[in-house]
């Protein structure tokens, strides 16, 4: 696509400026013939003035990219001067009777649409993909999630090019046409706004299997993928089924037509789409086998397919009014994959996986320029907000809501939610409202969470009356200002809590366990007649998304070793390593000798003494926080200083447990045939963790292990972790086990991403000149989003080292990426510039450079109007 120019800013849409439409739209019939370059799309609207809305005579069309050929109203054509051509693309008709029918004819071609939005063209099959704004591409429509409308679709196209033609709803016929075409009709009896319209059609072949409703409704299933990759749908049927069963179990929502389709493509803008009755996915979300899949891909498979499909009720049966709402729907719905994917395994480490995915992605973004609330106020591209604050801090505003009015009264106000809303499209203040009507409880302050950006920061203090045997805990509460808030008021913030007593038996509680809700500045909660002092546990299970601080050393310390809660356990081994890593960090800078500190080491030992007891616990618990982790937590950040600690410790902690490592690597080898359920996913995870730390080891084998592993590894778990270790070493066999991969993979997509990514996150000095010179390999492709983020999105956000190399070429290289990628899609180059944003993070040098790479993007003519927010809000901030 070509960006328009920008002579001036781009508009920014207020929240505030909402307005219901001004007309609507009853029914949609469709029609698209199909060609690669010149599809012609028929539409005819039936249309109403919206009775809701004050009095307009002017129909307003959006459009984008398309080619008119023909308007007709009510069967007449349209006279030239009641149409006005608008400049973003869309069309006003002024002098629009009541109700009235509008047929229309467009052109538009999906081989140049590289965009991946709207009808676009992939390995020579067709896929749309509408959400957000991508209607519009389609057809001239009023592409606004609040006009919900019945959808007829006719499908035509080429019979040898195309034998598969699917659409929204259920099949309603189809017939052969002369000249070697075909066609077939779809019809979706549920309203829908247009962003869940989708259409697939190629050469691609269904995987089938069936469910039965718990009300007896027969649905058929079927996943379609590319000749040759039916073998590798099972664990995303699988996946499917359990969705579709935990729904009816746990909310009683049934499945609402009479198929399911999936379809998989591998040039995509995001991982999946919730089309009503035909989602669309990225193929990293539906394929896999043991060979080609890691564990966190099944695990990714099952979260995404579970996303999409319950999305049918939170988000395609009750809508969004606006794209404010956006948490509405993604909060809510990522709140039900959460679940699910915990009712399916270990929660708890499934509850830290969430836990720390939310803290490498939300809280810096919650701290950086583009910071903003999880409803939020203002947008110039809604592109930009499907972002880990909607996203994943939504679904945590959920979770804490979901904890304040208890387990029964939050199904009781889902209940009320869908009963009130069906078939409407709602925004955030309805659901909460849902909730406060069910339970009782006033949420009046909650909503807050909403509407505030920022991650508060909770501060514990603690004193203890020996005389008494009282203890009374301090927490006080503040959210730092972000962009365009600069004052914050306290937020609720329930805090899940237990006393430990300091004895050392192992999760010996004091009495007093319960759920504290901290709703001032400052509160404080005393506990009565404990015989000493305990050690407060604080925000069990992650009770809410807030930077906690004010426990000593040597209280994570005991947390670490002795709580009840694994959460706290884990994260108090975190927090005790990040403030050691800190340490290091001062003593590096004074040139004093690093040294293994003997706190940490100590807790090392523990977890090895009862390490396979669970062991994907151990494996998340053995890992050192992140670098980005440990950098967010300095006043400035020093990546070269925290990177060298971390590689440190990696040895260090290497070389002391060398022969526990060993010993564990050799004993955790996979007992029989690979499988997937939680204890063997966990033994493998433990087991990498091992030779990731051997392979860092002074002395030893760690090396020659990798190596071994490489070349016998059965599963594709246990080779990237064998090849990742291999990746970040200069062992000479780093350079055979890569070609070898290629050579192995270099036909399989989703796996020579991979063979990208290990590259780019490396932990060698020599990783910013490998990453330019992959830039201009063969398989590299900036038209393809996978191998866009596999490479550049995994070295800007991933190996925060190099991306923040003194010399600043981590920087060009980005900005470079940005600029090339902005003539070819918007949204992907958009969500790139990210790690830019964080200059004020780094030095004054660092920083200088990152801002004017910013600068030379912004400069840019024709820069798109997202990259152009992304840039324009990094720099301002
Ligand atoms: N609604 C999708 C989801 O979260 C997100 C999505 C898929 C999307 N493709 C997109 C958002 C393209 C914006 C643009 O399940
Ligand atoms: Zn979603």
């Amino acid at each position: 696509m070509i960006a328009t120019s920008q002579p001036s800013p781009p508009p920014t849409i207020h929240r505030e400026d909402y307005r219901p439409p001004a007309f609507l739209v009853d029914s949609v019939d469709l029609h698209l013939a199909l060609h690669p370059a010149a599809t012609r799309v028929k539409a005819r609207l039936a249309l109403r003035r919206n009775p809701a809305a004050g009095p307009s005579g002017t129909l307003e069309l959006d459009g984008e990219a398309l080619t008119l050929l023909g308007l007709r109203l009510d069967g007449a054509p349209l006279p030239p001067d009641r149409v006005r051509h608008r400049a973003d693309g869309g069309l006003s008709i002024d002098g629009v009777p009541e109700a009235f029918a509008l047929d229309s004819e467009v052109e538009i071609s999906p081989a140049a649409n590289s965009e991946l939005s709207g009808l676009y063209l992939s390995g020579g099959n067709y896929f749309t993909q509408c959400e957000a704004e991508g209607f519009r591409r389609i057809t001239f429509f009023p592409d606004r999630p609040d006009v919900m409308a019945r959808y007829t679709t006719t499908i035509e196209a080429d019979r040898a090019a195309c034998p598969v033609l699917l659409g929204n709803g259920n099949p309603d016929g189809a017939g052969e046409l002369p000249d070697g075409r075909h066609w077939a009709r779809w019809v979706d009896p549920h309203p829908k706004p247009s962003y869940l319209f989708a259409v697939v059609a190629g050469d691609l072949v269904a995987v089938r299997d069936r469910f039965t409703t718990r009300s007896g409704r027969e649905v058929a299933l079927a996943i379609y993928v590319r000749q040759g990759d039916e073998d590798a749908c099972g664990h995303a049927m699988d996946s499917l089924k359990r969705s579709m069963a935990w729904d009816e179990q746990t909310y009683g929502l049934e499945y609402d037509l009479d198929v399911f389709n999936i379809a998989a493509v591998s040039d995509f803008n995001m991982g999946a789409m919730e089309n009503k009755g035909l989602n669309v996915f990225n193929t990293k979300y539906i394929l896999a086998r043991p060979e080609t899949a890691t564990d966190a891909d099944y695990e990714g498979i099952e979260t995404v397919v579970s996303h999409e499909y319950f999305h049918n009720w939170t988000g395609n049966r009750v809508t969004c009014r606006d794209w404010f709402q956006l948490s509405l729907k993604e909060g809510l719905t990522v709140f039900r994959d959460q679940h699910f994917t915990a009712d399916q395994g270990s929660a708890a480490v499934k509850r830290l996986w969430d836990v720390r995915r939310l803290r490498a992605a939300q809280f810096p973004e919650d701290a950086g320029p583009m910071a903003h609330p999880v409803r939020p106020d203002s947008y110039v591209e809604i592109n930009n907000f499907y972002t880990a604050t909607v996203y994943q801090k939504g679904a945590e505003v959920v979770r804490m809501m979901r904890s304040l009015i208890g387990e029964a009264d939050f199904r009781r106000g889902m209940d009320l939610y869908i009963a009130r809303h069906d078939n409407q499209a709602v925004t955030i203040e309805d659901f909460v409202q849902a909730m406060q009507d069910a339970s009782g409880v006033d949420l009046a302050r909650f909503r807050r969470w909403y509407a505030q950006a920022g991650t508060p920061e909770l501060r514990v203090r603690d004193a203890f009356d020996e005389s008494s045997g009282r203890y009374t805990l301090t927490l006080s509460q503040s959210t730092p200002p972000t962009p365009g808030q600069p004052e914050k008021l306290p937020v609720p913030i329930p805090v899940r809590m237990g006393l430990i007593g300091t004895d050392g038996t192992d999760g010996a509680e004091s009495p007093g366990a319960a759920t504290l809700l901290l709703e001032e500045a400052e509160q404080d909660f005393t506990f009565e007649g404990l015989p000493s002092k305990p050690v407060p546990s604080l925000l069990r299970g992650f009770s809410a998304p807030v930077k906690l601080s004010g426990l000593s050393l040597e209280q994570l310390g005991v947390l670490a070793a002795h709580d009840t809660d694994p959460f706290v356990r884990w994260d108090s081994g975190q927090q005790y390593a990040v403030a050691e890593m800190l340490r290091l960090v001062r003593d590096l800078r004074a040139q004093r000798p690093l040294e293994l500190p003997e706190g940490l080491a100590a807790n090392i030992a523990a977890l090895l003494e009862r390490a396979t007891d669970d062991a994907a616990f151990t494996a998340e618990a053995l890992a050192l926080p992140s670098e980005d982790f440990v950098a967010d937590q300095m006043p400035v950040a020093d990546p070269d200083a925290v990177h060298a600690v971390r590689q440190f410790l990696r040895a260090a902690i290497g070389t002391r447990f060398a022969g526990a490592f060993a010993a564990l690597h050799a004993e955790l080898t996979d007992p029989g045939p690979y499988r997937i359920d939680g204890m063997a996913i966990g033994r493998r995870a433990l087991r990498n963790a091992c030779l990731s730390y051997l392979g860092r080891a002074e002395q030893g084998d760690g090396l020659l292990r990798a190596e071994a592993q490489f070349n016998t590894a059965g599963n594709m778990t246990d080779m990237l972790a064998a090849l990742r270790v291999l990746a970040d070493s200069d062992s000479p066999a780093r350079e055979a086990a890569l070609a070898r991969f290629h050579a192995t993979w270099k036909r399989d997509d989703l796996v020579l991403d991979k063979w990208f990514t290990i590259q780019a996150v490396s932990a060698r000095t020599d990783t910013l000149q490998q990453v330019q010179a992959l830039a201009g390999h063969l398989d590299f492709d900036l038209r393809n989003p996978n191998r866009v983020r596999a490479l550049v999105g995994a070295f800007a956000a991933g190996n925060p080292a190099q991306f923040h190399h003194a010399s600043g070429e981590g920087y060009r290289f980005l900005a470079d990426t940005v600029i090339a990628l902005d003539a070819v899609n918007t949204q992907v180059a958009a969500r790139m510039v990210g790690p830019l944003g964080q200059w004020k993070r780094q030095d004054a040098a660092r920083g200088t450079m990152m801002r004017a790479e910013l600068q030379r993007i912004l400069e840019r003519p024709g820069l798109s109007k997202g990259t152009y927010e992304k840039v324009s809000k990094s720099l301002a901030a």
